[in-house]
């Protein structure tokens, strides 16, 4: 079988969980990284494990030159930028098997739309990456649950939560780069996750219709004196200026074209999760029947007393936000699968070494920023808002929530 070569712009924490599950897919291979903070590092640890000959250069031209199909891997507000750079390549002779986005696809629906247009005109197969569709936990359960969807009806109510404690980076606190809190950042996945356990087996990941949103977006914590001071201090952001939520809450309802059955999606996301660390939760029911997915309970337990706390410094190595460094720890042994991106790295390049979009296409990115972005209109509004109403949608396409524009405080300290 041919190796895929890929080019990541964007050297930061994503990138090194990529190259960390990379080591688990065969047929790949990381030749090349835009120079950024991080990138000689990692482009070290793609040469020392095996995952191929990799160098930093200094253009995205020369990434795109070295690599069958090149990763957006940067921060949420360089996406449309760093796509026009990979397309002008693309344009003047530049060949490339595809491309790749983290989520989400933009931090509103124009840029999303903008990212599907370039994408589109240059005919190149695209993959959206959404890991939390690729978790084996979830599809398992979904694979389990296939008879009895079958005889006595579709799940009908998804539930999914991920939150942990607040990002790692400044840009991801900063509204108007993120594209705003909680719910741009996590919202994404809950959504995503939700929608993808209400598909009937068989269909597509868009099949189910979304139909209404209602939700509520809030500051919980980050909001409070000592933790804004926190925030000035850590990451140079003032949130009693321009704050973003850190939490969030809503419920999708969907509607199953073909047998008009409604469902629904309830999610819930923050940034104040002061447990562990990452906790995604994700639950399913249907008639008779349900699921559950925790990933915070793991096979692996591990005590740490005061007296030995020394020995785990680096408490990242635990799990992903990890909060602590003593007492009884969640210890995930492979995160880099249980998350999703083995699967979703595998099915990429399946995808594009045949020449056609992953799993998850832009489209599916941009219909999935719609969704969130309809949910911070409806929580600034206090409105459920009707998905099937052509006014709310041709106002959606030019939406910016008050929150992304940094103007915050008008819709989170009223
Ligand atoms: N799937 C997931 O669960 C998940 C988890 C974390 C992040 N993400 C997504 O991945 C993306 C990156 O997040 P991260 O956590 O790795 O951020 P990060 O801050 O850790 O790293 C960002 C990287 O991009 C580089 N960069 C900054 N500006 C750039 C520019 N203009 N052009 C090119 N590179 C630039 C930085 O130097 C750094 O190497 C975000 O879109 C985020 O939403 C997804």
């Amino acid at each position: 079988m041919k190796s895929l070569k890929i080019g990541f712009i964007g050297s930061g924490f994503i990138a090194q969980f990529m190259a960390l599950a990379m080591k688990q897919v065969r047929h790949l291979e990381l030749t090349a990284l835009y120079e950024r903070r991080g990138s000689d590092k990692l482009a070290r640890f793609a040469r020392d494990n095996g995952l191929g000959d990799c160098k930093v250069y200094k253009t995205i031209r020369e990434v795109c030159e070295q690599s069958d199909a090149v990763a957006i891997l940067s921060p949420n507000h360089t996406r449309v930028a760093v796509m026009e750079e990979i397309a002008e390549a693309v344009r003047s002779g530049v060949e490339l098997t595809g491309v790749i986005c983290e989520k989400p696809l933009g931090r509103n629906i124009a840029e999303a739309r903008r990212m599907v247009q370039l994408a589109g005109e240059l005919q190149l197969p695209t993959a959206y990456f959404e890991n939390q569709l690729f978790m084996s936990a979830i599809n398992k359960g979904l694979e389990q649950l296939k008879p009895q969807m079958e005889s006595v009806g579709n799940i009908v109510l998804a539930q999914s939560t991920e939150e942990h404690s607040g990002p790692h980076s400044s840009w991801f606190w900063d509204p108007v780069r993120q594209g705003g809190g909680a719910l741009s950042d996590m919202g994404c996945h809950s959504i995503a996750s939700c929608r993808h356990m209400l598909t009937p087996p068989g269909k597509p990941p868009a099949f189910m219709e979304p139909i209404s949103v209602q939700a509520d977006t809030s500051l919980l914590k980050w909001g409070q004196p000592e933790y804004r001071k926190e925030l000035k201090e850590r990451y140079g952001v003032d949130y009693s200026k321009t704050p973003a939520e850190d939490f969030c809450t809503g419920i999708i309802t969907f509607r199953n074209p073909e047998s008009g059955q409604l469902a629904k999606a309830q999610f819930t996301n923050s940034w104040m999760y002061d447990k562990q660390g990452l906790r995604i939760t994700m639950g399913a029911l249907g008639p008779g029947y349900g699921m559950e997915v925790n990933t915070l309970q793991s096979p692996l337990e591990i005590f740490i007393g005061d007296a030995a706390a020394e020995a785990a410094a680096d408490t990242e190595k635990a799990l992903e936000k990890s909060t602590s460094s003593r007492g009884l720890l969640t210890v995930q042994p492979n995160e880099a699968d249980l998350y999703g991106y083995v699967g979703e790295l595998g099915n990429m390049r399946d995808s594009f070494l045949e020449g056609k979009d992953g799993y998850l296409n832009w489209e599916y990115g941009l219909e999935i920023t719609r969704m969130c972005q309809a949910a911070y209109m409806a929580a600034e509004r206090g409105e459920t808002l009707d998905l099937t109403d052509t006014g709310i949608q041709s106002e959606l396409e030019s939406y910016k929530s008050l929150i992304s524009q940094g103007k915050g405080a008008e819709v989170l300290f009223s």
